[in-house]
């Protein structure tokens, strides 16, 4: 792989991955992808018909696909889809070419960043705060997982972009998180 290492944001639904992931592109002078927006792009149809059409493994599965694609490529800000987690390949994909980085939300500013999104099939429930401590029951060990967290409650997008930049510029040239550094502190 030639060229600057990729960084790779994951995260739960409504923690700011594809706004940070656009400045961080800019800001860097690397290329933003959206995943989602690739598979939408590729699928001919917006995530929910997917979701109802072919089925969330097909969803994985096209996910999966994309991320061996992009993980094989450098220069890029990545804002993953909130269940990139599920699959242990794609963090470790990802992480053998990039900075990968959790961005982390409460509860409540997931709510109020996505409460009333419709484009989210998994949060198409009447109670969207049980929905969504639900499903971050299952995935807070993945999400915990990752060395690199940077919170983003209370933060704007150029504060939260600005953290990751100074972590990627800390970073030796694979990407990996700087070896000093124990996980979770100063956010990596
Ligand atoms: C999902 C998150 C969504 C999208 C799909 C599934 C998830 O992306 O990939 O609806 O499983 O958390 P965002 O995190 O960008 O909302």
């Amino acid at each position: 792989m030639h060229g600057k290492p990729n960084i790779v944001l994951v995260g739960f639904m409504g923690t700011g991955k594809s706004s940070v992931a656009r400045a961080l592109a800019r800001s860097e002078a690397l290329t933003f992808t959206d995943m989602d927006d690739v598979l939408v792009a590729r699928a001919g149809k917006p995530i929910p018909r997917i979701f109802t059409e072919d089925g969330e493994p097909h969803f994985r599965a096209l996910e999966r696909h994309l991320v061996r694609e992009l993980a094989a490529q450098a220069g890029r800000v990545i804002a993953t889809g909130g269940g990139i987690v599920l699959n242990p390949a794609n963090i470790a994909d990802y992480s053998a070419t990039g900075l990968v980085v959790c961005l982390t939300a409460t509860v409540d500013t997931i709510l109020a960043r996505v409460g009333r999104d419709t484009n989210r099939p998994l949060l198409a429930a009447p109670d969207k705060r049980a929905r969504i401590l639900e499903l971050l029951a299952a995935r807070q060990p993945l999400y915990d997982a990752i060395p690199c967290q940077v919170a983003t409650d209370g933060r704007t997008v150029a504060e939260v972009a600005a953290r990751i930049r100074a972590l990627y510029h800390a970073c030796p040239a694979d990407g990996s998180p700087p070896a000093s550094s124990p996980p979770h502190a100063a956010g990596c």
